[in-house]
């Protein structure tokens, strides 16, 4: 009897330490393995499909869960349009004529309520999701992500203007954004090499190439000003690296070069054998340290101050607190 309970005990420790997934919060690895084992795949089948057509939307979706995470963390407050009571986070500066793929999580969540069979999966995980299956789309390294998140009921347009970095920043400035969310330098490095991915616009990069002559190079300046006037076109994009539908690490390559689009890219790499210098550096010599590093970041990012247990919901509509 003793020995038939000590077995019994083993076997359930066992099997606690065999599923004990990794947490944060009460994130968890298999939060949806139950209630929806496919709402994971449909994401990933949607993503692939969507990437297939059009790359580009894959940079979109990532820069939306960035966007999200910085504001009052991962909880699809980005994406709830503004009512009459509430300003929301999409007319905020960085955001407004900028932030694109709110059609493409309108999508994969109506699907995923189909195959559920019902309002289970939050927004703020699909964001999550959605990231990191881009990210595998165009060529990067799978991560696993933790799940479980809820969403907001709320969301502020002057929380998104204080929290997400403009692209004029300097380095120090960058750092303290970055410190604001307990992110590191490395961090910040690692993920900016999101930037492998997309495009940004004139606009964002027009001081850059007409004023920053000591810190870009000149045959990469002279190429952006032939197609961002000093003024007007402030719309015409230009990639973001030298293969934006690709994940690799071009992107530090061409900080190396001074070919950075962004003020806040080249200020990663000055070439004065900073900290900042020697993970640019780092990370365009040594892809297998790139892929392990952006998804552990983009993990520890995607884990930011997530709401669960009684706080939040889960939204039937991303763009809507239910009940509204
Ligand atoms: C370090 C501070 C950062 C600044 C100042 C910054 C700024 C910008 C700007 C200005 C654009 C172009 C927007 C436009 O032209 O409308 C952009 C695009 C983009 N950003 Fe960042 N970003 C930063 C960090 C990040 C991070 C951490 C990620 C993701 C982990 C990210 C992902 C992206 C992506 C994928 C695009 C291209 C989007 C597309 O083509 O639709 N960025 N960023
Ligand atoms: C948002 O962008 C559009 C298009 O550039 C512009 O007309 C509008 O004034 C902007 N709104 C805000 C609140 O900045
Ligand atoms: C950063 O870490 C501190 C200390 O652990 C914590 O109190 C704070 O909530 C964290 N901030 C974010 C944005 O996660
Ligand atoms: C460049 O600097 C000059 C002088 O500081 C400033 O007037 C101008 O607005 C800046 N931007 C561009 C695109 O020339």
């Amino acid at each position: 009897m003793a020995t038939t309970q000590t077995l019994f005990t083993f076997f359930v420790a066992a099997a606690v330490v065999a599923f004990a997934a990794p947490t944060s919060g009460q994130l968890t690895l298999d939060h949806y393995d139950h209630v929806c084992p496919q709402a994971l795949p449909t994401i990933k089948l949607l993503v692939d499909a969507a990437v297939g057509i059009e790359p580009r939307i894959g940079a979109s979706l990532v820069r939306l869960h960035f966007h999200d995470c910085f504001v009052n963390g991962c909880d699809a407050s980005v994406l709830l349009d503004d009512t009459p009571t509430m300003k929301g986070e999409k007319m905020a500066k960085p955001n407004n004529n900028s932030l694109r793929g709110f059609d493409m999580i309108d999508q994969i969540k109506t699907a995923v309520n189909i195959v559920c069979f019902g309002n289970v999966v939050s927004c703020a995980d699909i964001l999550a999701v959605a990231a990191r299956d881009s990210i595998v789309a165009l060529g990067g390294m799978p991560y696993d992500v933790l799940l479980g998140r809820q969403d907001a009921m709320t969301a502020s347009v002057d929380a998104a203007n204080a929290a997400i970095p403009n692209p004029l920043l300097d380095l120090p400035a960058l750092i303290s954004k970055f410190q604001s969310n307990n992110l590191t330098l490395q961090d910040l490095v690692v993920l900016s090499g999101a930037h492998t991915l997309g495009v940004a616009r004139c606009t964002t990069f027009r001081d850059r190439i007409y004023n920053e002559t000591s810190t870009i190079d000149p045959d990469f300046a002279a190429a952006l000003q032939a197609q961002c006037p000093r003024t007007g076109d402030d719309d015409v994009p230009h990639s973001l690296d030298e293969t934006p539908a690709k994940v690799d690490t071009e992107y530090f390559t061409g900080l190396t070069q001074r070919k950075g689009l962004l003020h806040t890219d080249q200020q990663l790499f000055q070439g004065d054998g900073s900290d900042a210098d020697s993970l640019v550096k780092l990370y365009s010599e040594n892809s297998d340290k790139f892929w392990a590093d952006f998804g552990a970041a983009m993990v520890k990012m995607g884990n930011l101050s997530p709401l669960t247990g009684t706080d939040g919901e889960v939204r039937e509509n991303c763009r809507v607190v239910n009940g509204d």
